[in-house]
């Protein structure tokens, strides 16, 4: 009986023939952005209402467009009634600021974090990452992108009007049960979301269109391509642009990945054409093939139950409309100069390999999964990393199911997968990387630079989030030379007036210039501001909002740090 009805509410949607206008997030610019983190319901079916989370809005959030180089707060305020983070997913900043599951936003409050924009013009995105409550809190709804442009971009012809002929996809699979609410932890995800539109359409002008799409998804991948096999052309990977377009008609994306692409739809005005997985051609072995691995006897309860596996469907149907004004109509010969870093360089390898965390058929594509046998452990830092260090990653799967691995604070290039150069659509710069089952390899290679904390982690990971809340997740710090001393204080700067009741007044006399991290902790060590900014002469730290006592400033330029007792009235 209940499975009847279940199919019959599920059908409904796919068989009528009306379908929805996608929705495009709208977007937050300037220096200031506010994210506020609500309980929410949504619509799906018609007469059914669905618990949701979102940023600003009911589903997913406001698209955060940021230009490289600007100085930047980001107002997170936490009004969903229980703990979560934002994690700026493939971001280069500071470990404090990059939201991990250490950065616990307590309901009820704001997190402030502040820096500079150090990332190349790509897409990014930003999602919670609370531990174990990951794939809760964006499988509820809690997701938005991050649009970095910066002068290489702007130089070319690209299409970058917003909704226009710029648009964000964001892909998610959903599982909803008999009563119209998200299931979180299952394999019974049939039904595709993109921007929160069920069963969407868009009307794209009849020129050079840009998607930038996003596996939003908790689990599933995706192998993108056009109706027709017509051909696209990718332009950028997770963190930044190609050296040159690149014609291809399959694109796969893994959960966490990001392909910013170009379709040219000139001389189609009133075609449809529709976007779809070709999920039929997906070997065995990842999430979203007819079988999770390429060993018949590992499979994961319901899996072969769910009809996207291993067949091909739609994920957005395209109506080509009259031409914008502007229009681009031609791809670009080339894009942005490459600088992979080469192999000679590395200073250090480092070997992961996963497993399920007990061996035998029942886990190998099921998990729990761990990382070099443990499983993940927030008082743990499994590896120590000296700053400026160039590393090479080498990621071994002893599992039965391919796994998208994230690393945070850095992009990286694929050295080799099975021991082969990695195809074109994976030579740029990356933050995920999926690694074949049975045995698979992956080498990556990478720099940590810029930023050392020896208390805050940066995370390590497997993007399939119900992967990751098991504990497929390490964690790192980044190591200054200096880490533990602290060079003399009062040369570097002093503050005036000390006590102050409105700001504190910083002056240099030296490091002007120089990028520098300034940490505010109370007196109990908890960190209030981190900032990141260009040490001017006199830097103000304003305090009129701080309850009265002592604090310390640290500033830490390059391979130096600092620090100052100030008194707030
Ligand atoms: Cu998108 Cu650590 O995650
Ligand atoms: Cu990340
Ligand atoms: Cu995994």
């Amino acid at each position: 009986m209940k499975t009847i009805y279940i199919l019959a509410f599920f059908l409904i949607p796919f068989l009528s023939s009306s379908q929805n206008p996608l929705a495009i997030p709208p977007v937050l610019t300037g220096n200031n952005f506010e994210l506020n983190l609500q309980n929410s319901s949504r619509e799906f079916f018609p007469g059914v209402s669905t618990n949701t989370m979102g940023a600003n809005g009911s589903l997913l959030g406001p698209t955060l467009i940021l230009n490289k180089g600007d100085f930047v707060t980001m107002n997170v305020s936490n009004n969903l009634g229980e703990p979560t983070t934002i994690h700026w997913h493939g971001m280069h900043v500071s470990a404090a600021n990059d939201g991990g599951p250490h950065t616990v936003i307590a309901p009820g409050t704001t997190w402030s974090p502040q820096f500079t924009v150090l990332d190349h013009a790509a897409t990014y995105w930003y999602h919670p990452h609370l531990h174990m409550k990951t794939a809760e809190h964006v499988t509820k709804g809690i997701a938005g992108f991050i649009i970095v442009k910066d002068d290489d971009e702007a130089a070319l012809n690209l299409p970058r009007s917003y909704g226009t002929d710029d648009f964000p996809l964001v892909i998610q699979s959903r599982a909803f049960d008999a009563d119209g609410q998200f299931i979180v932890q299952t394999a019974a995800d049939d039904v595709m979301l993109v921007n929160g539109t069920i069963d969407p359409y868009l009307e794209a002008p009849a020129l050079v269109v840009r998607f930038r799409l996003l596996n939003g998804s908790t689990d599933r991948a995706y192998l993108l391509g056009f109706e027709g096999d017509m051909t696209f052309y990718q332009i950028a990977t997770d963190g930044g642009l190609l050296g040159a377009p690149l014609s291809l008609t399959r694109l796969q994306l893994a959960p966490g990945e990001r392909a910013e692409i170009l379709l040219n739809l000139d001389g189609m005005q009133g075609q449809s054409i529709r976007l779809k997985s070709f999920a039929s051609e997906l070997p065995n072995g990842i999430y979203g093939a007819a079988s999770p691995s390429p060993m018949p006897v590992a499979t994961i309860p319901g899996y072969s139950n769910n009809p996207l596996n291993g067949s091909d469907f739609d994920i957005l149907r395209i109506d080509v409309v009259s031409p914008s004004a502007n229009p681009v109509t031609s791809i670009p010969a080339t894009l942005v100069a490459q600088t992979p870093i080469p192999e000679a360089q590395a200073q250090k390898t480092h070997t992961l390999t996963f497993q399920p965390q007990q061996m035998g058929p029942a886990g190998m594509a099921n998990g729990p999964f761990v990382i070099n046998g443990a499983s993940f452990d927030l008082d743990v830092i499994n590896y120590e990393i000296p700053l400026g260090n160039t590393e090479i990653w080498q990621l071994t799967n002893m599992s039965g199911i391919a796994h998208p691995f994230h690393i945070h604070d850095v992009q990286f290039y694929i050295l080799d997968i099975n021991g082969a150069a990695p195809p074109a659509y994976l030579q740029g710069r990356k933050d995920v990387v999926l690694v074949p089952p049975m045995g698979g390899t992956v080498r990556f290679i990478t720099q940590f630079n810029d930023f050392a904390d020896d208390e805050v982690p940066y995370m390590y990971h497997c993007h399939m989030l119900t992967h990751e809340d098991a504990g497929m997740m390490g964690q790192f710090v980044v190591n200054g030379p200096n880490a533990t001393g602290t060079v003399s204080e009062q040369s570097a700067f002093f503050a005036y007036p000390n006590p102050a009741t409105d700001a504190w007044k910083v002056v240099f006399e030296e490091n002007i210039g120089q990028r520098s991290t300034f940490v505010l902790r109370n007196s109990v060590g908890k960190i209030i501001r981190n900032v990141e900014l260009i040490v001017e002469p006199e830097v103000q730290i304003p305090c009129s909002e701080l309850p009265s006592g002592w604090y310390v400033l640290e500033v830490r330029t390059g391979r130096q740090r600092a620090s100052l007792s100030l008194l707030k009235m």
